[in-house]
């Protein structure tokens, strides 16, 4: 036995599967995930020893990869002088103005620690702004583990979803009650005519409509070109917010997100992960009218931990690396992840022996194995990807030292820290592993 499957056995005695989040453990990984023990530049270590090339990077959440010299500096530096004072801190507003600045559509910003927090906020104040109770929804869309939105994020066999102009909604976890989903509208993505029968049935009631700018829990699904402008152009007919939750692809996409990439105007924004490069760091900014919402006495939003001072120190060092040189952090991200999405199209079909489609935009990529062209919406996720596959896929490429997540739902990213060589080294697991598989 290797000492990750010693740590599992010992996990399992005290930590429900033996981790702290169903997709670390054995829901995700089957059996024993791989235990690290530290990380460097692309690179993570198990305790075992083993090496391997990093393409998940925390869920995104590390634009600079792992012991980013800058990040270990400012961390080291700022720890001797306190951990947190939960007081207004120079810092704090250091950072807003820089995100003020780099984001057109945000003029105020509040911070919070993780997406699901921000993404609460979020809501409520959407709510509370426009004094009204939807929500309108998409499948396959996950905006954090609260209760209003937890529906319809998982995949399902296409024989559960129900009619696509009339989704069946299906809650994701236990112990909702069901009136706390009762506003929730949950409607197909990247139907432009789905949308607006939604928008003419509940829009006027709605108090926002929410989107991932890119479809990023179900792999990397794209939106269609003019879809999302249609959505802004619906909310503000019926006098809804759009909310564009940017938890994924805010400083990874574009310096400015899918609303630079796609030239949108949302209300309402949410970013986590890669704000904070590896700290927890998250904020909703937006409109400064749509942001009083949340003076006191109007919207209620509290956090002992927000605006962290070392998050805010660590999110302020990684925005400073990224827009360097006119942006060049995020050039290259988007080149490596460009290229490694490229390198997995070759090498399938050099092989020729699975069908497999890859998809990207920039920085972020995954691979489905599909008899489809394309993964267009959730529906075709649900019924055309095969997910074990895959995960048979990201387990044999981990025996030869690349990490990837082994859920098709996920993707991967490319940070700074990448290079040619990985993607040449990952290129020839791939070819060997697509040999291996059945
Ligand atoms: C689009 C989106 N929103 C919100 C969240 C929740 O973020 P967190 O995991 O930091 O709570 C996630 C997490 O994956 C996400 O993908």
């Amino acid at each position: 036995m290797n000492t990750s499957q010693s740590l599992f056995e010992r996990g399992m005695r005290v930590l429900v599967e033996g981790v702290s989040s169903a997709s670390r453990g054995p829901a995700t990984f089957g059996g024993a995930p791989r235990y690290m023990s530290h990380g460097a530049g692309s690179r993570l270590y198990d305790v075992d020893g083993r090496e391997y090339i990093d393409w998940m990077m925390a869920f995104g959440a590390l634009p600079l990869g792992h012991g980013h010299p800058r990040i270990v500096e400012v961390v080291s530096r700022e720890i001797a002088r306190g951990s947190h004072f939960a007081t207004a801190l120079e810092v704090e507003v250091e950072l807003a103005e820089m995100l003020v600045a780099m984001l057109p559509h945000v003029e105020k910003v509040r911070f919070a620690n993780t997406g699901t927090e921000a993404c609460m906020a979020a809501f409520r104040l959407a709510r509370g702004h426009t004094g009204r109770r939807k929500i309108i929804k998409f499948e396959g869309h996950y905006h954090g583990w609260w209760d209003a939105v937890l529906l319809n994020t998982n995949p399902m066999p296409l024989a559960a979803l129900g009619h696509p102009n009339d989704p069946i909604r299906i809650c994701d976890s236990s112990g909702i009650p069901p009136e706390a989903q009762a506003d929730t509208i949950v409607v197909r993505w990247n139907d432009v005519a789905a949308l607006e029968r939604a928008m003419a049935l509940h829009g006027r009631e709605a108090a926002c409509v929410v989107t991932e700018g890119i479809m990023s829990n179900m792999g990397v699904i794209p939106p269609q070109p003019g879809y999302l402008e249609r959505m802004q152009e619906l909310c503000r007919d019926y006098g809804a917010l759009f909310y564009l939750d940017e938890t994924v692809t805010g400083f990874r996409v574009a310096p400015g997100g899918c609303a630079e990439l796609y030239g949108l105007t949302p209300d309402l924004v949410t970013y986590g992960k890669a704000l904070g490069a590896g700290f927890p760091m998250a904020m909703i900014g937006g409109r400064a009218d749509v942001m009083a919402g949340l003076e006191w006495g109007k919207v209620l939003h509290f956090g002992t931990h927000n605006a962290g001072r070392l998050a805010l120190h660590v999110a302020k060092t990684m925005l400073e690396e990224m827009t360097a040189d006119q942006g060049a952090g995020f050039r290259r991200i988007g080149d490596l992840g460009r290229k490694m999405a490229e390198e997995v199209r070759r090498v399938a079909r050099v092989s020729n022996r699975h069908k497999i489609v890859v998809q990207g935009v920039n920085s972020m990529f995954q691979i489905f194995f599909t008899d489809l062209e394309a993964v267009t919406d959730y529906r075709d996720f649900c019924g055309h990807v095969d997910r074990a596959k895959f995960r048979d896929f990201a387990l044999r490429l981990m025996d030869k030292g690349i990490y990837m997540n082994p859920s098709a739902t996920l993707h991967s990213l490319s940070a700074v820290v990448h290079t040619e060589a990985d993607i040449a080294a990952t290129g020839r697991a791939m070819a060997e592993v697509l040999e291996e598989m059945p």
